[in-house]
């Protein structure tokens, strides 16, 4: 395996829907208590990237390693245990569950005495999800269904964060709260893989990055290299 500061490896990933090519030969690695973002236009193959990692898709070809171990063909409870978390795009909470019960769902693997307790660290962290613990998902604002999702793959103690475009339809100051928090759990120990088509965000907050075009990595380097690439500029920030 490779130096024991990865935590996550991909080798030659190819995924296909039918006979549609969606990922092709993806190599990639994200090293411990990294935040590492993978930037692409809509329909990149960004979102069957994260499916395939945490299993919702089935893995087609390639290899994935996670501490050192093959979870290519580990389902997605299993992957779940091993400690990755996904926070899928679209939010996916249970409209019809309160806020709490919402979150309690993201620690149904866990049998520990603890649980209790990291729902208070999440109410810490977005206090607007505490005074509105008893309200359906459903009846949240955007953001607040966002920092759910987010709270919710926490409960599950991940080592390895998956975030798919948490920027998607929210307001500036809503999505900075966001990322201020996702900042603050790499500090804790949080490994961090963010997709996102806002590449000047996920830019601004990753460590290193990996631009993704019709389900090819055409680039990859330091965020703050990238952010000053030319072609990054053109095709991705608007300047
Ligand atoms: N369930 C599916 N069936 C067939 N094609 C799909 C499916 N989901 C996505 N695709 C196609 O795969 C490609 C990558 O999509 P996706 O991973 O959603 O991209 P992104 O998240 O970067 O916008 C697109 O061409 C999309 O149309
Ligand atoms: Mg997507």
């Amino acid at each position: 395996m490779k130096d024991k500061t990865t935590i996550l490896s991909l080798e030659k990933l190819n995924f296909g829907y039918g006979q549609i090519k969606a990922l092709k030969d993806i190599d990639l690695e994200v090293k411990k208590g990294e935040i590492v973002a993978l930037i692409g236009a809509n329909g990149a193959g960004k979102t069957t990237l994260l499916r395939v990692l945490s299993s919702l898709e089935k893995m087609q070809d390639g290899k994935i390693y996670f501490k050192g171990e093959d979870i290519s063909r580990f389902d997605s409870t299993k992957k779940v245990r091993l400690g990755i978390a996904q926070v899928p795009e679209g939010r996916g909470l249970f409209n019809i569950l309160s806020v709490e019960d919402n979150l309690l769902m993201g620690a149904y693997l866990r049998s520990d005495d603890e649980i209790r307790e990291d729902i208070e660290y999440i109410y810490n962290l977005f206090p607007v999800l505490k005074e509105k613990k008893d309200h359906y998902a459903g009846t949240l604002s955007g953001g607040q269904q966002q920092m759910l999702s987010v709270g919710r793959a926490l409960m599950s103690r991940p080592d390895l964060l998956l975030l798919d475009e948490p920027s998607m339809g929210l307001a500036p100051i809503i999505v900075e709260d966001i990322f201020e928090v996702l900042e603050s759990l790499r500090k804790k120990g949080v490994t961090i893989f963010l997709v996102e088509q806002n590449a000047f965000l996920a830019l601004e907050i990753s460590d290193r990055a990996y631009v993704l075009e019709n389900g090819e990595i055409v680039m990859s380097g330091d965020s703050k290299e990238l952010i000053n690439d030319d072609r990054v500029k053109e095709a991705y920030l608007g300047v």
